[in-house]
Formats: structure tokens, sequence, C-alpha cells
């Protein structure tokens, strides 16, 4: 039996949205931060399956969300690819050597990574309710490709950007590479029990227009085309942070099943220039909800009327941040609910 989540992602309206919320598992969660202190680091949690299947079950059983996301981070498929990765505390992640001091050749590829993710989907498809969704993730070529690129995050993405205009075609070397990862990375998720997968963009919105057809739409296109061949039933979110205006070509030209939506977006906008029958999901400020008050309930009502008619999930624009208040989160789940 499907639960409401799965449903609305193959285009039923229900009364009431399903929802989960992106970076439901992590640090604003006090059960996480005491099983991070207990494993060490972040690394440890994400290849040990029991305990990376247990965070993914904590929000769940916290606040019983529809969806249960994979607990596991987009550059393990960089680390596969053989580049070092770190996540030195209060630094955010380190890759090592850069794509601008190394090749690709120069890495030893070590696929074998991602037993310990499927795993983790293993286990926790069996552990929860038939009726709770199990979405699996990537992050998709242009956003990874950003962190290669520049060994961690970056203002603006700048070198990424700098490397799609000096040498495109090293930049697209790059690119196939992760595409062809992503998938073989997002079919084991799939056989392991995902019943749908989120992409992530969550760098879209730093280039420009010719670019972004070329950096976002195109490979997005091509995981969405490998994944439709091997695994037509899964649903496929994207979620290109950022697009703009430029959200109903990638819809159009990238084939996703579903998209999320980000908080700089007007639901009302969203809603009359995607097609009908798109699933969408979003577009709540995570900030918003982090600072909560009377706007939260008020705004979480306006973006439910603005989708009513159409297939949507609730959710955030972006992750949920680690200082937001766990009280906050049940006053959403509230207004979500009409509860
Ligand atoms: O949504 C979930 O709950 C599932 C798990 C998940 C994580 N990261 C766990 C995580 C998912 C889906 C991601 C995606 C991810 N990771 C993205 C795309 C979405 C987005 O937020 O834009 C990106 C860009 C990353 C890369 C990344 N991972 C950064 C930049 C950082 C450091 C900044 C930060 O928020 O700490 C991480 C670390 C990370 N990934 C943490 C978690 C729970 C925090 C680790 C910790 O210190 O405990």
């Amino acid at each position: 039996m499907p639960g409401p989540l799965l449903d609305t992602l193959k285009g039923s309206i229900p009364d009431i949205p399903p929802l989960w919320l992106m970076r439901q598992a992590g640090r604003y969660l006090p059960e996480y931060r005491e099983l991070r202190k207990e494993k060490g680091g972040f690394l440890e949690l994400v290849y040990d399956s029991e305990a990376a299947a247990e965070i993914t079950v904590q929000p769940i059983r916290r606040f019983g969300f529809d969806g249960a996301i994979l607990f596991s981070d987009i550059l393990i498929v960089p680390h596969a690819m053989g580049q070092g990765l770190e996540f030195l505390a209060g630094e955010g992640p380190k890759l090592s050597p850069t794509l601008l001091e190394a090749r690709l050749d120069d890495f030893t590829a070590s696929h074998d990574k991602f037993d310990a993710i499927y795993e983790t989907v293993r286990r926790t498809r069996a552990f929860i309710d038939d009726k709770v969704t199990m979405l699996g993730f990537a992050g998709s070529p242009w956003t990874v490709a950003t962190y290669m690129i520049a060994g961690q995050g970056s203002k603006d993405q700048g070198p990424a950007r700098l490397m799609a205009y000096r040498d495109p075609q090293r930049l697209q070397a790059i690119c196939d590479a992760i595409i062809e990862v992503s998938v073989e990375y997002l079919r084991g998720q799939i056989d392991a029990g995902a019943e749908g997968v989120q992409l992530f963009d969550s760098w879209a919105g730093s280039l420009a227009p010719d670019e972004f057809e070329r950096w976002v739409i195109a490979p997005n296109a091509a995981i969405t085309a490998a994944l439709k061949q091997s695994h037509p039933d899964t649903p496929v979110i994207g979620f290109p942070k950022g697009a703009g205006a430029k959200l109903p070509a990638y819809v159009g030209e990238t084939g996703v099943d579903a998209v999320g939506l980000d908080e700089t977006l007007d639901p009302v906008w969203a809603n009359g220039a995607l097609p009908e029958g798109l699933p969408v999901q979003g577009n709540l400020d995570p900030l918003l909800v982090e600072a909560g008050g009377p706007a939260l309930p008020a705004r979480i009502e306006a973006i439910k009327r603005a989708f009513e008619g159409r297939p949507h999930i609730f959710n955030l624009g972006h992750g949920i941040g680690q200082f937001t208040p766990i009280e906050h989160v049940e006053q959403l789940l509230r207004a979500v609910r009409g509860s």
C-alpha cells in the first residue's frame, strides 16, 4: 500500500498535503546531536548503516512525517569517484585534491562505498511503516561539480563558472562522469527500496541562461531519462534551487515527475507557470520556521491555497536550519494538517 506522499508524486490530489522537510534529519534534533557525539564525525555516521538508518527514522518517530529521506550526503558521489572527503567541524566539507589541482583520471574510484548507503535504505525501508515513503537522492551534476572543482563551498560558485567559460569541454567531462556514477547510485538506491528520488541542484541559481541549459537542464534530463529506462515507475523530483523564471523550461525539458520550489518563488506564479497536474513540493522559507510566530501559519495557509487543485507535497524552500526550535516544527505540522 503506497502512502499519501507517493500517491501525490504520482499525481493524486490529497485533501491534506503530505509533508517532509529537506534536511529533516540533522543537527536541530537533540537525538541526532547525541548520536553524532557518540559516533565521532559525520562521515562515520553516513557509512555506519545502522546509525544512518536510525538517524533517517528519528524525524519520522518524532513528527510522523510522510516521507523518510535517506541520511547521507550529495558528496558521497565524489568520494566514491576517488576524491578525498572530510567534514571539519564548523567548516563544512573539504574535497581534495580539487579538480583545479588534479584530473578525474588521477582518482581511484571505489563504488563499493555505495554498499553501506544501499544497506541504510534497506534497513530503513524494513523498519518504517508501509505508508511512509522512502526517498533516495543524489546531488545534480552541476552542484556536485562546484564542490569537486573548488574543493569546498564557494561564493557564487566562481571556480566552476569560470571553468564553464574557459574550458567547457573539461567541465563537460566532469559532468558526464558524475552523471554516469549518479545513475548507478540512484538505481542502487531504488533497488534497495527507495520509492522516489530527488535530484538536489542547490546552486542552479548561479548560472546565466545559456549556461543553465547546458549545466542544469541537460544533466538532469540525462539522469531522469536513464532512470526512466530502468525504473519507469519511480518518480524523480527535481530541485533546481534559484531557477526562478527558468523553472518552466527546467520542468519541460528535464522530464522530472515533480519539482521542488525554493522560497524565493511566488507560489501563485509557480502554479500558473507550471503544467497542470504536475506535482510540486515546497516552498516555505526555512528561516520563517526558525523565526516562528503568527506569520508562520499564515504563510503555510497561503502556500496551501496557491496549490489547491494540484498535487502538492508540503516542504521547505531549502533545508531546515540547525537552530530551528522543535516547537516551531510542531507548529508547522499543526498548520499543515489543520490539527
Ligand atoms: O535531508 C536530509 O535530512 C537527508 C540528508 C542530507 C544531508 N545533506 C545531511 C547533512 C541531504 C539530502 C544533504 C544534501 C546536501 N549536502 C546538499 C544539497 C541540499 C542543500 O542543502 O543545498 C548539499 C549542498 C550538501 C553538502 C553539504 N553537506 C554541506 C555544504 C554541508 C555542511 C554545511 C552544513 O549544513 O553542515 C554538509 C553537511 C551535512 N549534510 C550535515 C547533514 C545532517 C551536517 C553534518 C553535521 O555536522 O552533523
